[in-house]
């Protein structure tokens, strides 16, 4: 525009009168691109916000964000891949070395809903653990009665003994509110036990390593139904615990109950793992007997896919920072990636990186470093945060908004929140596909024409998108003549415990259902709380 007003200086035929109302126009012009460049000098974060306005488009925040993409053509390079881990946990020859362990569960065969029995079933799997009484009353029907006790994190990643002392007190506790003590009936027990374990029977099962911020010393090794028994024993309790399920198991069981069309089970919760039906035929580490019918559950505990670096290509450096920061760096590398216990830690990672990088809120320099805010601590933004930002619809934000304060950023901006539910939508849909892509693989593997999943968890169940989102991949990722179906089981693997206890009672190998000698009675100091959600906030620590 100057160079404009310079050409129509020089023109002779300009009258004074025109040439002094070009000099001041000039003069405003060369004026105002100079305050206009000397305010954004001064006010950066103003000028950084306008570009922010559409969060995609900004090229640092892009890039960021860019790194949790995942291809369609990366899913099906990482499904090859979790067929190849999958084959070497299966082999006797390479199952020592491989990371996904395929665990034979020992459980062969499927409910059909007869299963009738009153059982009672023990759940621990997180930070919160169940006890409940299960009323089997065929025709698929189930009423139940349960108790949620909190696992202390002292007993967490404390003295084993203790901890399954705890479990016994919980269950004597239940059981005396519930008349159940001394009733002269020694009552089947189904211990859901949501950790890898190498089965060596129904109901023997060792433990191979602690998961999901567990550490309780002598127990790696151990026969956890011994350990378990042991301790209700002990107390005179009169149970007897004749399976042991990890928490896929569980749920595979308790859908197959109401549907036997039920073939895979699949948990995203604080961990996620995968289990599903084999033909034994194909589980060369099987070594029990082959009679009808010829499958086995396996457990698959997917988690540790990746373990051994095959996943890298797809890590960020924030995976990087929570594995290295976790209980146990190395290990469980799917499940950091996917599970609700890392979830908002990765969220928390980058958002304290683009903070850092001068991208986000930068209205509150005067905050920065303030250290005790819970935004510069681990575990400081729960995972349950990531689907309160995820319900905002439009550009009110009044969630985020409500989230931001929780972490100690006082009134953000408009852009602050559009970015923040940017990052939450990409960490939490990454983790959709790539738990879809897994779950792909088993319903192309199962080969038949309609396949139902028993899926539970608390991310699962609260995350407004996860299922959508895992839905949707796996539209692409399914071979396009197998019809799959998602269902959830209100107490799934509580109730599949049970359902495998009494079909293992029926079947007279139990020998549970016997009368025994009324114990001792014990005084029971336990913390109890209905808190359900409390594994879901909670963060390897
Ligand atoms: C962890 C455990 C696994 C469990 C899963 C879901 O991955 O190792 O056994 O099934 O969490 O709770």
């Amino acid at each position: 525009m100057s160079l404009n007003i310079a050409q129509i200086l020089q023109d002779d035929l300009i009258t004074p009168m025109v040439r002094k109302t070009a000099y001041g126009l000039a003069t405003t012009c060369i004026l105002g691109a100079a305050v206009y460049a000397g305010y954004c000098v001064a006010a950066p974060e103003k000028h950084i916000i306008r570009q922010h306005r559409h969060p995609e488009l900004n090229d640092q925040i892009e890039k960021v964000v860019d790194s949790l993409k995942i291809t369609d053509d990366q899913l099906i390079h990482i499904m090859h891949i979790l067929e190849e881990e999958m084959s070497a946990g299966l082999s006797p020859i390479t199952h020592k070395q491989a990371t996904v362990k395929m665990f034979p569960t020992y459980v062969r065969n499927i409910p059909n809903g007869t299963e009738v029995g009153q059982v009672l079933a023990l759940d621990l799997g997180g930070t919160n653990f169940r006890v409940l009484l299960i009323d089997l009353r065929g025709n698929a029907r189930v009423e139940l009665t349960s108790k949620i006790f909190v696992i202390p994190q002292s007993i967490m990643i404390g003295d084993g003994r203790h901890l399954f002392c705890h479990l016994a007190e919980c269950l004597y506790d239940f059981m005396l509110k519930e008349n159940l003590l001394r009733t002269g009936i020694c009552y089947p027990l189904g211990f859901t036990f949501s950790f890898p374990c190498r089965q060596e029977g129904l109901a023997s099962a060792r433990l191979t390593s602690w998961t999901k911020g567990f550490s309780c010393s002598g127990v790696v090794n151990e026969d956890v139904v011994k350990l378990l028994q042991e301790a209700i024993n002990e107390k005179g309790i009169n149970a007897k615990c004749v399976a042991l399920v990890n928490d896929t198991v569980g749920t595979l069981m308790a859908c197959a109950y109401k549907d036997p069309a039920t073939a895979i089970g699949l948990i995203l919760g604080t961990g996620t793992n995968a289990c599903y039906i084999e033909n034994l035929d194909k589980v060369g580490t099987w070594n029990s007997d082959y009679d009808e019918p010829k499958q086995v559950i396996i457990n698959m505990e997917w988690g540790a896919f990746g373990d051994n670096g095959r996943l890298n290509l797809i890590r960020t450096k924030y995976d990087e920072e929570v594995d290295l920061s976790s209980i146990n760096p190395g290990k469980q590398i799917f499940e950091k990636m996917i599970s609700g216990m890392y979830m908002g830690e990765i969220v928390r990672l980058i958002i304290l990186d683009l903070l850092q990088q001068e991208l986000l809120f930068l209205g509150h320099r005067d905050t920065y470093g303030d250290y005790k805010t819970p935004l510069y601590n681990r575990g400081g933004f729960y995972t349950k945060f990531v689907s309160t930002v995820e319900t905002d619809e439009g550009i009110k934000f009044s969630n985020t908004r409500r989230v931001l304060e929780d972490i100690g950023i006082h009134n953000p901006t408009y852009d602050d929140c559009a970015i923040v539910q940017h990052i939450c939508r990409q960490v939490s849909k990454r983790a959709a596909r790539l738990a879809g892509a897994g779950l792909a693989v088993l319903v192309n593997r199962i080969g038949k024409s309609d396949v139902t999943v028993g899926v539970d968890g608390s991310l699962y169940r609260y995350h407004p998108r996860f299922k959508r989102n895992m839905e949707r991949c796996m539209e692409t990722l399914v071979n396009k003549d197998v019809k799959f179906a998602l269902e959830t089981i209100p107490d799934a693997s509580g109730i599949g415990a049970a359902v495998t206890a009494a079909a293992e009672c029926r079947s007279g190998k139990g020998a549970a259902m016997v009368a025994c000698v009324a114990g001792k009675p014990y005084l029971v100091n336990s913390i109890v709380s209905d808190e359900e959600t409390a594994d879901y906030e909670k963060i390897n620590s």
